[in-house]
């Protein structure tokens, strides 16, 4: 792996070998793979649960981290998201994690840094690294890596801006799951011709016999422009514990990436009871991003060699 712009660009085998990582995470501390590297972290757009736990990665496995907060960057200069990367560079980062509000962030990221760029959510398109801990938390929730295939998952809420729901799609439908988008219709894109992949705006079709659900946010500020007010997508699309009891499998299970809106897409008595899932998904953020760390920075740290060769090209 040179970077992680998103799943789709990893083979079925390279995720098993991620995550199977992530779940020997304490070896590869042990080992101090990132001695020596340096990261930048550069979230253009807020975050809790990703920032931390890349962070967190990346001192876990002995990588010096470096923190460029925008608003007392450059950036509010209007120094440009190009010219921030190069910077970088030349600084001399090894590793460069990029949250930012535009689509392809990332990708334009890589093309100007000589070291690995990982993409920690760009825009509505993808959040990779949320996939795969979403994915971790699904294999152990139903017993291993074989656990999913036939599995009905359900993502329900505003598939139509989340990257989240995108970067889930490549990875849940490899590792073998039926996968159902239920959203207010306008909130879904048009998917026909995915064989595994299943829309509907019918919360209760969308639920009947699904082994798990994932809630994504609602936007409040997005609803404003809706024709659908708050109130009325509470009463359809909330997923609530008598729904779940009346239509989904036994034991079924309930995830969300986070931040949640309580009490909107989702009651607490089932973001906080026992089908929840979603601190086991904030617990796999650490190890999954450190493998993911791992996979991408070469042994000894440096990725000063495939800098000097983008320097080349340049
Ligand atoms: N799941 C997620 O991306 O959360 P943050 O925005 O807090 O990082």
């Amino acid at each position: 792996m040179r970077h992680l712009l998103d799943v789709d660009e990893l083979s079925a085998e390279e995720i098993d070998s991620l995550l199977r990582t992530a779940e020997a995470a304490d070896e590869l501390v042990a080992a101090e793979p990132l001695l020596g590297a340096r990261v930048a972290l550069l979230f253009a757009e807020a975050s809790t649960r990703t920032r931390l736990s890349f962070e967190a990665a990346a001192r876990g496995l002995s990588a010096e981290t470096y923190l460029i907060e925008p608003a007392s960057s450059s950036m509010v200069k209007g120094e440009t998201l190009v010219d921030t990367v190069r910077n970088l560079d030349a600084i001399g980062f090894d590793v460069l994690i990029l949250r930012h509000r535009r689509a392809g962030a990332a990708w334009v990221a890589a093309r100007w840094f000589g070291g690995a760029v990982v993409n920690a959510g760009d825009g509505w398109h993808g959040h990779p690294t949320q996939a795969l801990l979403d994915l971790l938390t699904l294999r152990q929730a139903f017993g291993g890596a074989s656990g999913l295939r036939g599995r009905k998952v359900v993502i329900v809420g505003d598939v139509l801006h989340s990257r989240v729901a995108r970067s889930n799609l490549w990875t849940l439908t490899r590792a073998g799951a039926e996968v159902w988008l239920c959203a207010p219709d306008g909130w879904l894109r048009n998917a026909d011709g995915h064989a595994a992949l299943r829309l509907t705006s019918s919360l209760d079709e969308a639920l009947a016999g699904a082994h798990a659900v994932m809630g994504l946010r609602v936007q409040r500020e997005r609803m404003r422009g809706s024709a659908m007010s708050i109130d009325e997508y509470v009463a359809r699309y909330q997923v609530t514990e008598e729904r779940l009891a009346r239509l989904a499998a036994p034991g079924c299970h309930y995830l969300h990436p986070g931040p949640i809106n309580e009490g909107v897409e989702v009651t607490r008595e089932v973001a906080r009871g026992p089908r929840s899932l979603v601190m086991a998904q904030v617990r796999n953020g650490v190890p999954v991003r450190m493998a993911v760390l791992a996979a991408l920075v070469p042994a000894g740290g440096s990725s000063q060699a495939s800098r000097e060769a983008s320097r080349t090209l340049e």
